[in-house]
Formats: structure tokens, sequence, C-alpha cells
């Protein structure tokens, strides 16, 4: 999404990180806890001194009205012009609707002469993501705000994971994805209708958890891969894959990674690879390049 135009002066900048779920989207909606990493791409939001609330950009009512509710929220008022830049994608599952609710609420902050910490933009944009998602976990906004590799469970303060070694990360993008919105309702009513089945997906998924901090912690990728791959394997049982998705996991594996999974909604959107060096991440990003696939490391 592009900056259009040119408004008043800029009263306040703010910076939100995009995301990718390494273990435990859905489930976390549901109480389990889950892994996600913020991501060296950004949403930039600027915010100057306007007669009432005005876009300098495209968007639609949902936006819309994340913006009026934090901007209230955070500024007290919704007199701004309000533009924006973003180097990720909308509607890819990287978090985007998160890293924007982020950025304004830091840029709102500054304009009204505060600088808000991690936890105040996490909690203001929080409010955006109800707007988004109707039922946010309050995984993307978190990680929009803190980046970092965190352990996140609803209701409780997110946890800074230690991570022991690096890891190489690929991000390929299917293509457009379903709404968020109706991703959470379809696993929802999974939950209604198969209260069992679901009963044990989600244990089976607090395993991978377990699982996924101890082989970040020691700096075990291979370990990391096959968690991943078996996180894939549950959200897939509930129809959340696409033979695109499919095609990108089988690329990827065949090119020597460790790992691949649906990051994010799914229904399209977005895969997380993981590759055992950089030399085979670079291999694999350049075998996805039509998925518009980027690397990307965590930790030392
Ligand atoms: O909207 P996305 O694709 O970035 O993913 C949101 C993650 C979910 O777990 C599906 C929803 C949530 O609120 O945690």
């Amino acid at each position: 999404m592009e900056r259009r135009g040119e408004g008043s002066a800029t009263l306040g900048v703010g910076t939100g990180y995009g995301k990718a779920i390494l273990i435990g989207e859905h489930f976390v909606v549901h109480g389990a806890r889950g892994i996600a990493l913020g991501i060296p791409k950004k949403t930039t939001v600027r915010v100057g001194k306007a007669e009432s609330l005005r876009f300098l950009f495209e968007c639609g009512d949902m936006l819309k009205e994340a913006t009026r509710r934090i901007l209230k929220r955070v500024a007290g008022n919704t007199d701004y012009e309000v533009s924006v830049e973003s180097e990720l994608q909308p509607s890819a599952g990287m978090g985007w609707s998160a890293s924007y609710s982020v950025a304004l609420a830091r840029a709102a902050g500054k304009a009204a002469g505060k600088e808000l910490t991690r936890k105040e933009a996490a909690d203001a944009a929080f409010e955006g993501e109800k707007v988004f998602h109707g039922n946010p976990s309050g995984i993307d906004n978190t990680l929009a705000a803190f980046g970092g590799v965190m352990l996140f469970e609803k209701g409780r303060e997110a946890e800074p994971l230690k991570v022991g070694g690096r890891f190489y990360f690929v991000i390929a993008n299917s293509g457009k994805k379903g709404t968020t919105k109706e991703l959470v309702d379809k696993v929802s009513s999974l939950k209604s209708s198969e209260p069992t089945l679901f009963g044990e997906m989600m244990g089976e998924e607090d395993g991978l958890v377990d699982g996924a901090v101890t082989a970040l912690g020691e700096g075990d990728a291979e370990k990391l891969g096959g968690l991943m791959n078996e996180n894939h394997a549950l959200l897939a049982e509930m129809g959340l894959s696409t033979p695109i998705i499919e095609e990108i996991r089988k690329v990827a594996l065949e090119n020597g990674a460790l790992g691949a999974k649906i990051t994010g909604a799914g229904g399209g959107g977005c895969v997380l690879i993981l590759a055992p060096e950089e030399g085979k991440a670079k291999g694999i990003a350049k075998k996805l390049a039509r998925y518009s696939a980027f690397e990307f490391t965590v930790g030392e």
C-alpha cells in the first residue's frame, strides 16, 4: 500500500513489524499457547493534524473503523490525516493489519505528545484487530509491537524466547487468502461440531509448542522443522491448506527444507519454510521466486 498525495505537516510517525506464526495459529484463538516471530518487514504510519479524519490512501470500512478506534483511544479524538507505507503485502498472513494498527498507535501517541511502551502500543492495536478479525487472539498485534520470538498465550503477558542458534527462514506467498475472520469461524465451527477431535488436536499442538521452545533454545533446526511439518498436518486436517500451499511445500522440501507450514490463517496466504543453512535458504527462495519468496534469519 502506498502513500498518496501531500498532506499537512507530520505530527507523529510510527512503525509496526510483520509477523509469522511458527507454531499454533488458530489454536491460540481457543486458548492454546503459540510461538510467533517478528519478520524484518514493517509498516510505517504518519499522522498530521486535520479538521476531521482524512485518509491519504484508499481504504475500506474496516480499516477506517479500526483507525477511528485507535486514534480515539490513544489521542482522544480522530481529527487527523493518516498515511501509510508498507513493506508487507496485505491479506497474506504476515499480519499487515496488526502492523498498521501498531504503527498508527505509535504515530498517534507521538502526535498527542506521548511515547507508548511496546505493551501500550500492542494493547491499543488490539482494538483495531477486533474490527478486522472479530475474535483475535492478540498474537499478531503483540508481535507487531515487540518483534523477536515470543511465546504467546491469550490473556497472558507474552514471553520472549531464548534462541540458541541461527535459524534460516523463507516465506513464500501462495496468493490471496480468505479473510481471517471467516477462517477463524470455520475452525470455531469444527470445535463446536467435533469437540473431542478438536480437544485432541489442541493437546497435540501444545506438545509441539513445548518441543519448539526446546528446539529454539538448543538451536536444533532439524527438530524445529519436523515440528513445523506436524503443525502443518494439523492445519491441513482442518481444511486450511490449498493446492498451491501444498505445491510450495513440495518444492521447498524437495530442495532441502527441514520444515514448511501454513503461517497465519491459511486458505491461501503464506508458507513459512525452515532451511538448514544460508545457501539452502537462498536456493529455496530462488525456486519459489514466483511466489515472492524472501529469506530472513532469527537468532545469533
Ligand atoms: O490474519 P493472519 O493470517 O495474519 O493470522 C491470524 C492468526 C490466527 O491465529 C488465525 C488468528 C488469531 O487471532 O490468532
